[in-house]
């Protein structure tokens, strides 16, 4: 059995997320097995976990628990653990990926505190024909010795509706943990999970301090959009911390330049923070030559930090 103290002492990091339980006990006698509910149209498996949910390394494995405590599903051996055994989840990544990157090196004394930007839900596109886009922040772990990716953690709004919810020609939001072996895990949630045209949406990714403290060896991150729902989140804990931060637009099925929205799409108030000293940060960014999309890092650095994208 395995138990995790978690104090209800929210911080000024947490305040904005609901924070219920006084103490989880975790409990890995009882397992309910996670089935995949939809697959990503390149074929990984998306899971539905309740919001809340706290998904946590342990060597090769990913344990998901339940918000109760209860360990609900174990992904086996799927964090690499030599040089290239297992496939990344760059080399499996088939959608096309326009993003702005950057990576720092985190140490015990000086984690990523938070990552935050805000965006405003952009018209729809003027075309529907079942395409998918994804606009993102989302921070990874990359393994110490071979440098593969081996996990994120993502908050992002998404059209062409949601995989867990059926498609359309609307914007909803997603909260996503990936991990490798095509495997992704979406919180779901009884709120309504559309959001407006012309919305301003804040998203963060955060350092859940308490939880670190009380679980050593763990660097634990919540994904949230608090403009959206303070309720809603997803918590993942990694054995090494993260060290990539990403903006991103990822698509499926966009052909011409009516599938995208009116164009640009601005990531603003880019605001990278570590616990001691901020790195000096720059943005790089990397495109898809099959996307007609361009990204441009039109203010630079860890804070206030502005990239847009062009299609
Ligand atoms: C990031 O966003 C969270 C939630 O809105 C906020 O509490 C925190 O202060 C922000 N961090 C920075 C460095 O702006
Ligand atoms: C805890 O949550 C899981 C998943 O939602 C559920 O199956 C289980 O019945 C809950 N257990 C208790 C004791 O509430
Ligand atoms: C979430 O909490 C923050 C800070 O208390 C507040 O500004 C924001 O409006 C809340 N968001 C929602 C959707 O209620
Ligand atoms: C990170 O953000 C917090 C809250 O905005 C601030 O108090 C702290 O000084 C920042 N850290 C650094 C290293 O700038």
């Amino acid at each position: 059995m395995e138990l995790l103290l978690k104090a209800e002492k929210p911080s000024n990091r947490t305040t904005m997320l609901f924070r219920c339980t006084a103490i989880v006990a975790l409990i890995t006698q009882t397992v309910v097995a996670l089935t995949p509910t939809a697959h990503t149209p390149d074929g990984r498996l998306v899971y539905a976990v309740p919001s809340g949910s706290r998904i946590k390394q342990k060597s090769t494995d990913m344990l998901v628990f339940a918000p109760n405590g209860t360990l609900i599903h174990t992904f086996q051996n799927v964090i690499p653990k030599g040089a290239g055994t297992k496939p990344s989840l760059d080399k499996r990544q088939e959608l096309s990926s326009t993003m702005a990157s950057t990576s720092f090196t985190p140490s015990v004394e000086n984690l990523l505190q938070s990552f935050n930007t805000t965006f405003v839900v952009p018209p729809a596109p003027a075309t529907f024909d079942s395409q998918i886009i994804y606009f993102s922040s989302s921070v990874s772990v990359l393994h110490p010795t071979t440098g593969v990716r081996f996990g994120n953690a993502k908050a992002a709004i998404q059209y062409g509706g949601s995989w867990l919810y059926g498609t359309g020609p609307f914007w909803t939001y997603a909260l996503l943990v990936e991990i490798p072996d095509g495997h992704v895990l979406q919180a779901i949630t009884d709120e309504k999970i559309t959001v407006e045209v012309g919305q301003k949406i804040e998203s963060t990714i955060f350092s859940d301090a308490e939880f670190n403290e009380e679980a050593p060896g763990l660097f634990w991150y919540i994904a949230s959009l608090p403009s959206v729902s303070n309720t809603t989140y997803l918590e993942v804990g990694w054995e090494v911390p993260p060290s990539v931060a990403a903006l991103q637009l990822e698509e499926e099925g966009v052909f011409q330049a009516s599938h995208y929205p009116p164009g640009p799409f601005v990531f603003d108030h880019i605001n990278l923070n570590m616990t001691h000293d901020n790195p000096a940060v720059s943005w790089s960014t990397s495109g898809d030559l099959d996307t007609n999309a361009a990204v441009n890092v039109d203010v630079d650095g860890a804070k206030d930090a502005r990239v847009s994208l062009v299609f």
